[in-house]
């Protein structure tokens, strides 16, 4: 299938139903690398896979690309598909893609699972190598990319003994338009150290890395984990960078156990719109306050009990994003106490009062509106 998004057309595949799941594929293959997982899901979730702009059946426009503008591809595919929040799979490239997709639309991850990725930035080694292989791309074509990239994607195990996903990769490779490859290799060179955003991730991720990958050493994959708060790790066992390929049934497996394991988004997403309306009723110029990380939270709620001496009128509840507090008018702080003046009762947009410190916000209840859930997750903190 295909849709015309953000200027160009996006090939894509639908398939199952249920939660949904948004995979993101290895340079410089296309949508067909994630066949083991499709086929080992679909009967359970619904799984999107996207040829990603500059490879497969979608454009691959010569121009200057970047991870923001593949952000602006998925965003425009998702809300084609009325796709409000899903999980992320990203192999490689694809964990680029991720970050650059959290960043400019963070509301759209429920989950993820980054596989044999890395967060950091290329070294200045690395940007001269993505010259040389677009160079190469310019003068020999895509088989000769696909010669040069064999042996960084697979393990010496599977390039000897797999003729199978050998020859796939190779056709893979060599189909692919000289535009994409150069587009690509340009946007890795210039993708920012994402490094900073990890300790920012409040949702479920699983870390997948081969244990034989050089592209993107185990050793290396773990440190990055030790920075997402409760992400786990899994090996691949007898697989390299291609762990999704070169051993389906463990990536698989540990996908399956991850994706099992995670709270229904909808049931999470309409309980919490239920409270919050609990939360509304008979505190018109109270305040809700958002806290979203949990120790802030604990240590928000402990200050209030001490202050206020008064807990009993004061909601606490927390999702895995975020913890809230909801404090009744006479509780309210004299920002939203004189917000409300200046309103005269008139219905205002909820809006953020004070920035007590990174990561508190605080809207206040005026005269029948509420905070949406959606301007929780865009706020600015
Ligand atoms: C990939 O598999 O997507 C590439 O190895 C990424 C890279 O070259 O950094």
């Amino acid at each position: 299938m295909k849709v015309h998004v953000n200027g160009i057309d996006l090939a894509y595949s639908d398939e199952g139903q249920g939660h949904p799941i948004v995979f993101l594929h290895a340079f410089p293959l296309d949508r067909t690398m994630w066949a083991p997982q499709v086929e080992g899901l679909k009967d359970h979730y619904r799984i999107i896979t996207i040829d990603l702009r500059g490879h497969g059946e979608s454009d691959a426009p010569m121009w200057r690309y970047t991870f923001e503008q593949f952000a602006d591809d998925i965003k425009g595919l998702l809300d084609h598909l009325s796709i409000s929040h899903a999980t992320c799979v990203g192999l490689s490239m694809g964990g680029y893609i991720f970050f650059a997709l959290y960043k400019k639309y963070p509301h759209l991850i429920h989950s993820a699972v980054l596989a044999d990725t890395r967060a950091e930035a290329d070294t200045e080694n690395v940007k001269a190598a993505r010259y040389s292989m677009a160079q190469i791309a310019y003068t020999r074509g895509a088989t000769a990319i696909a010669d040069l990239m064999l042996p960084k994607l697979l393990a010496p195990g599977s390039l000897e003994t797999r003729k199978d996903i050998v020859d796939q990769l190779r056709q893979m490779i060599s189909a692919n338009q000289v535009s994409g490859i150069v587009g690509d290799l340009m946007a890795m060179e210039e993708r920012p150290d994402s490094s900073p955003l990890l300790k920012e991730f409040r949702f479920p991720t699983l870390i997948l890395v081969g244990e034989h990958d050089c592209a993107s050493p185990p050793e290396e994959v773990k440190r990055m984990a030790q920075h997402i708060p409760g992400s786990h790790v899994a090996l691949i066992p007898q697989a390299g960078h291609l762990s999704n390929l070169e051993n389906p049934e463990a990536f698989n497996l540990a996908l399956t156990q991850f994706l099992e394991d995670l709270p229904a988004v909808e049931e999470a997403m309409e309980a919490e719109q239920r409270r919050s309306v609990q939360m509304k009723e008979g505190i018109d110029g109270g305040e809700l306050l958002f806290l979203k990380n949990p120790l802030d939270g604990i240590k928000k709620c402990l200050e209030i009990k001490g202050f206020d001496n008064d807990i009993s009128r004061t909601n606490f509840f927390c999702n895995p994003k975020n913890v809230y507090i909801s404090k009744p008018p006479d509780m309210a702080t004299t920002s939203t106490r004189n917000l409300m003046r200046e309103k005269n009762g008139k219905a205002s947009q909820p809006r953020v009062t004070e920035k007590e410190e990174r990561g508190i916000g605080m809207f206040p209840f005026i005269s029948g509106n509420l905070p949406k859930i959606e301007d929780l997750y865009h706020s600015p903190f």
